[in-house]
């Protein structure tokens, strides 16, 4: 995947992305130009105690700096949450990293996300309005 590790935290270990893809509550979406990656999404489906339903935790989210504002980001969210809702997810949640990430904060809300708690760092996209039990506790 070129241009793939200017997006991640560090070098990628081979055996380490192998057995993350194996495990179907896990979910990778990549973006790519060419044979470039230019984006990608990744997060994991958590069982809940108070439904039988699991949520989608999404746990980064990632655009190439050169590639931004060009709706890379908006395309990416908008195919997990078809896919999510197709897989029986109950909803999907994200945490910004930085309460003034605008652009991430913009993005989700602008993709349909609401946000529950005060420090306004969590969204949460529900497909019926419902109050979801279960998530982690409110930071
Ligand atoms: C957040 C991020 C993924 C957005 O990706 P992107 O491909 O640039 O986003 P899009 O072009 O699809 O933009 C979708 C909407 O998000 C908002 N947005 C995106 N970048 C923005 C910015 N710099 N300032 C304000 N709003 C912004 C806008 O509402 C935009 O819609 P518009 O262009 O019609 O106004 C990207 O900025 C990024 O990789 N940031 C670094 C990593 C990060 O912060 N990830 C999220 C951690 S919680």
């Amino acid at each position: 995947m070129l241009g793939a590790q200017d997006l991640f935290d560090g070098p990628l270990r081979l055996a380490s992305v192998r057995r993350y893809l194996e495990d179907r509550r896990n979910i990778v979406l990549v973006a790519c130009e060419g044979p470039r990656v230019i984006g990608f999404l990744r997060g994991t489906a958590l069982d809940q105690l108070e439904s039988g339903r699991r949520q989608f935790f999404l746990y980064e989210l990632a655009v190439a700096d050169d590639r931004r504002r060009q709706g890379v980001g908006r395309a990416l969210m908008e195919r997990l949450l078809v896919l999510s809702r197709r897989l029986g997810h109950e909803e999907v949640f994200v945490f910004t990293d930085d309460p003034k990430n605008r652009a991430a904060h913009r993005l989700y809300r602008s993709t349909g996300g609401r946000t529950e708690t005060r420090g306004e760092r969590m969204y949460v996209y529900r497909w019926n309005g419902r109050r979801p039990g279960g998530r982690p506790a409110r930071r």
